[in-house]
């Protein structure tokens, strides 16, 4: 059976990565998180103090960081310098500096090389922002995952809340818009829809429906 790479991008909190989730454990795939890991090392800078624009000390600080993806009792886990840190990558003070450290080119070859490595034998669902552009141009099947800002802001609130974080509809809607903002106009891989990506809005689809979107149109490039 063919074991093709799956590349799954769009803006903040539309969908990826409860969706690319399930697709692979339908597919019997890997899904990578590139986010995560994008995370993980905003997470590093944070805990030591570096100002988040400062390119030159976050370039050097990047050459001595290691993160990686590790499949532990049938989940992944984010580890970053050999420590487990897939819970806290997804606070809010992380979330506030990651998109300015993702545009620095040294983050991002060091990320890219880790998930090319990843990706090499197919068999793999990969979300971010630049999968089907740049990691995987090659990628199979490419989907550029879209919804409205309002509705991206009213799940994201419901994600948190079951974490114990309270935060207004409003103020995420403002925090997603500023990071597409930033991720979109970016120099280095910024996100955008690839010219062979399919175009898949979720305002209005169920998570059931978006899987099967997907998994619908992997199946038949499995098959042929
Ligand atoms: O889950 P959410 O949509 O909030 O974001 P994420 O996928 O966890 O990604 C967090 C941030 O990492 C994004 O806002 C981007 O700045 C950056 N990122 C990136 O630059 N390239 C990727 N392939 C994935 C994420």
């Amino acid at each position: 059976m063919k074991k093709i790479i799956i590349a799954i991008d769009g803006p903040a909190a539309s969908g990826k990565s409860s969706t690319a989730k399930l697709v692979a454990a339908t597919l019997g795939y890997l899904h990578i998180d590139t986010g995560a890991m994008y995370r993980a090392m905003a997470l590093k800078i944070l805990r030591s103090k570096v100002d988040p624009n400062d390119t030159v000390k976050i370039s050097a600080l990047a050459t001595r960081t290691s993160v990686r993806l590790a499949l532990r009792e049938g989940k992944i886990r984010v580890v970053l310098d050999g420590e487990e840190v897939s819970g806290e990558i997804r606070l809010p003070e992380v979330t506030n500096i990651v998109s300015p450290i993702s545009t620095v080119s040294d983050v991002r070859k060091l990320m890219v090389h880790e998930q090319r490595a990843m990706g090499r034998e197919g068999g793999i669902v990969l979300e971010g922002r630049d999968i089907g552009s740049v990691v995987f141009p090659n990628a199979e099947l490419k989907i550029f995952m879209v919804a409205d800002a309002r509705e991206r802001a009213v799940r994201r609130r419901k994600e948190l809340g079951t974490k114990g974080v309270e935060i207004s509809v409003e103020e995420l809607e403002k925090e997603i818009l500023e990071r597409d903002r930033i991720d979109s106009g970016r120099s280095v891989s910024p996100l955008l829809k690839a010219d062979d990506a399919i175009e898949l809005d979720t305002t209005n689809l169920s998570i059931e429906e978006q899987v099967e979107f997907i998994v619908e149109k992997a199946r038949k490039i499995i098959e042929q």
